[in-house]
């Protein structure tokens, strides 16, 4: 069963008839995506990844796993943006809540450490500590290999596993993922022998998690992921052939194009499981770098309910009238707690003994959707299955799929990102790097 959409809670903000009436553009932008005639049309890699991607790669992302998990008591995971978020999506979806914590005989594969997506010391210097006396390697993704914060990073791990191992060891013990010719990290790699993946030219970070990117770490977690890809088969299959009254993708794209014209310009990804924290983190970046340029897009935000009802519920509910909510939805619990009575009834619970805690979760979402419509943010679900690899495999394809065509009804390349260069270059300025002399000056001025 693959991920579906229902829009049936979107009450009056989203009319048959409006649909109806986006169809015609819904159905120009798919073509414009499938035929490949539209902006960024060299990063569309991604479309059939799932069913031709390279299996010789894959089977050696497979053995290499098994190396690491033999070897290693942590793996760390060097890496930012889309270098990192689907790899973290998947593991913290797919894994114990507590994986990290879990005794390695209960988990059998190795703690997965992230890092390089800041430019924290003390995170640095924690993470030091927590490898003192480990075993570990590093897996360090950069499709351009120059991309600052993991760059800083893997500085300081590959000089400790240097310092560990020793330099031939070490270079046994890193893992880089990264372009298949070009790049300071290619040339690293070739030239100290590190075993190497490829990000493929035409798929661009956002939508990588599928290449050796995500599947590297992916499978050192010890998730199936043949069952992924094989979810994302069958919604590529789902998405590509049916029409637009039946296709979850082309609804949910013209849903949320509606939504934006009506002045609702925030879309709030809702979460009612903490394991879909880092997935909500994944879907910012996928439409925030792909749709939010030349001055137009809808800001994504994200929300771990029931959690974050004692605090943004207030503001979902009653501020200002400028969001809808997209509520991701776990069919089938993979856990069951049942409640008990108890003999006191003190804090009044015992209408509950008998049910679920699931049960409860599920009354928390469908009482906030009505509130919530109640208060004129119209909902929109998508409904996951389970929790399994295949769901999520469906998942990732389904939003790339609606990002896409989402991103070309709003009439923007949704495969570049030249917004993400200009904090470099302050930075780069600032920190005095060669070529950006001029830059420096006028900054140091603007800042006193
Ligand atoms: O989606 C993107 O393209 C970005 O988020 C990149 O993945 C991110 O900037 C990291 O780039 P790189 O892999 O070149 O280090």
């Amino acid at each position: 069963k693959t991920v579906s959409f229902d829009y049936s809670k979107a009450g009056k903000f989203l009319g048959a008839d409006e649909l109806q009436n986006f169809k015609t553009i819904t159905l120009n932008a798919r073509d414009t995506l499938l035929s490949k005639t539209g902006a960024g049309n060299d990063f569309l890699g991604w479309i059939d990844l799932p069913v031709c991607y390279d299996k010789e790669e894959f089977e050696r992302i497979k053995a290499t796993a098994k190396k690491i998990k033999e070897d290693s008591d942590v793996l760390l995971v060097v890496g930012i943006g889309g270098s990192y978020l689907g790899a973290r999506a998947a593991i913290e979806f797919l894994s114990h809540s507590f994986y990290n914590c879990l005794d390695k005989s209960q988990r059998n594969t190795p703690q997965i450490i992230f890092c390089g997506n800041s430019i924290s010391s003390k995170y640095i210097a924690d993470i030091k500590d927590l490898l003192k006396d480990k075993d570990f390697s590093i897996n360090i993704i950069s499709k351009s290999g120059t991309t600052t914060e993991p760059a800083i990073s893997f500085r300081v791990f590959k000089e400790m596993l240097i310092e560990k191992y020793g330099r031939e060891e070490a270079n046994k013990r890193i893992y880089a993922t990264t372009d298949k010719a070009r790049g300071a990290l290619k040339s690293l790699a070739n030239e100290e022998g590190y075993e190497s993946f490829v990000v493929p030219d035409d798929i661009g970070g956002r939508f990588s998690v599928l290449t050796a990117v995500g599947l590297l770490p992916i499978a050192v977690a010890g998730i199936d992921i043949d069952e992924l890809m094989a979810g994302a088969v069958a919604t590529r299959e789902e998405v590509l052939k049916k029409g637009f009254e039946e296709n979850p993708s082309l609804l949910y794209a013209a849903a949320r194009n509606i939504f934006l014209r009506k002045g609702k310009n925030i879309e709030v990804t809702a979460n009612y499981e903490p394991s879909l924290h880092y997935v909500s983190e994944w879907v910012k970046q996928l439409f925030g770098e792909s749709e939010g340029k030349d001055n137009r897009g809808i800001f994504p935000a994200a929300l771990d309910l029931t959690t974050d009802l004692h605090s943004m519920g207030q503001y979902i509910q009653d501020g200002a009238r400028i969001m809808f909510e997209t509520v991701l939805d776990i069919e089938k619990s993979p856990a069951e707690i049942l409640l008990k009575e108890e003999e006191t009834d003190t804090d009044g619970m015992n209408y509950l003994a008998g049910k679920s805690v699931d049960f409860v979760n599920k009354s928390a979402m469908n009482g906030t959707i009505l509130a919530h419509t109640d208060g004129d943010v119209p909902n929109l679900k998508i409904n996951i299955p389970d929790m399994s690899a295949f769901s999520l495999g469906s998942l990732f394809y389904f939003y790339e799929f609606t990002c896409g065509v989402s991103g070309y009804i709003l009439g923007v390349n949704p495969f570049n990102q030249p917004g993400v260069e200009s904090y470099k270059a302050n930075m780069f300025a600032l920190l005095g790097k060669p070529g950006y002399e001029s830059q420096r000056e006028e900054l140091l001025k603007r800042l006193g």
